[in-house]
């Protein structure tokens, strides 16, 4: 029987592990051609709308800070965080986006230790640092967004800092489309269903979750957390560049990221 390729359905946590872990594989390599000139080889950027650190200051003076930078990617935001003096630990679930991580580190002759792990899991022991970070990794990609905050808890000093990036919940309620088709509300914000792709063989291949600003919110004040700000970055002027369905069509109209600032 035909399966659909693309659709709203419940996955468990080891069946979504199993499509970000073969998703991030198969996509690494294209996923640091299309973006890696945007986000450099040591440089931290929060954001499709172009959000630095460097400008931002979001986490504050990282100097001599023990970090941790979830679902690293190439891991350029710790590679920048290294040479402003931090102490950056970067994992990932994925092994050729780790590739890509020590082809960064090479270029750009800065290296930070790399670990493989799975955000839900995470292999360090409590406390083991003052800040943890993440530009748009892991979090959008587990099923149990919740127990990852308790391990980001767990994982920081009592008074250390999380601050992480991901796509404005605002967005699921539109198409996937930096076009004028991704104006028009098609989903119901208030539907938690996963969005899943599938393979020709109907196993899942990719899978991204849906938190409503209130689920976010419940999520980290019951790890533990308190949060201080959530920060929505405005399409600057002059901003023309795209990234999947963040566009200035629709970044001038509405939010494609949140920030959120929060400590334990
Ligand atoms: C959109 S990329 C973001 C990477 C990087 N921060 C950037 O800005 O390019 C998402 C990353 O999350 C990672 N990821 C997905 N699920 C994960 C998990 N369960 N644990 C750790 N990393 C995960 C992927 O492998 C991928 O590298």
């Amino acid at each position: 029987m035909p399966h659909d390729r693309v659709a709203r359905r419940s996955l468990d946590s080891a069946a979504t592990r199993r499509a970000a872990r073969h998703w991030w594989d198969s996509d690494a390599d294209a996923y640091q051609r299309e973006h890696g000139g945007f986000l450099g080889d040591a440089d931290f950027v929060w954001c499709p709308e172009g959000l630095r650190e460097a400008d931002a200051g979001l986490l504050g003076d990282v100097s001599g800070r023990r970090v941790l930078e979830l679902g690293c990617g190439a891991a350029s935001c710790s590679r920048w965080l290294a040479r402003q003096g931090a102490r950056p630990v970067a994992f990932d679930l994925s092994a050729r986006m780790l590739a890509q991580a020590r082809a960064g580190a090479r270029r750009c002759g800065t290296s930070v230790p790399l670990v493989q792990a799975d955000a839900l899991a995470l292999p360090f022991a409590d406390g083991a640092f003052d800040l943890a970070v993440t530009a748009f990794g892991a979090i959008p990609f587990v099923a149990d967004s919740a127990r990852l905050m308790r391990e980001a808890h767990r994982v920081l000093v009592p008074g250390g800092r999380f601050v992480f990036a991901v796509t404005h919940p605002m967005r699921w309620i539109f198409l996937d489309d930096p076009g004028e088709r991704g104006l028009v509300a098609v989903h119901s914000y208030f539907d938690r269903t996963p969005y899943v792709e599938y393979d020709e063989h109907g196993v899942p291949s990719y899978a991204e979750q849906h938190r409503t600003l209130g689920d976010r919110i419940r999520e980290l004040v019951g790890a533990g957390f308190v949060l201080d700000d959530l920060i929505e970055p405005e399409w600057p002027d002059g901003h023309e560049q795209l990234w999947g369905q963040w566009s200035p069509l629709r970044g001038r109209l509405f939010p494609g990221t949140a920030i959120y600032l929060a400590h334990r």
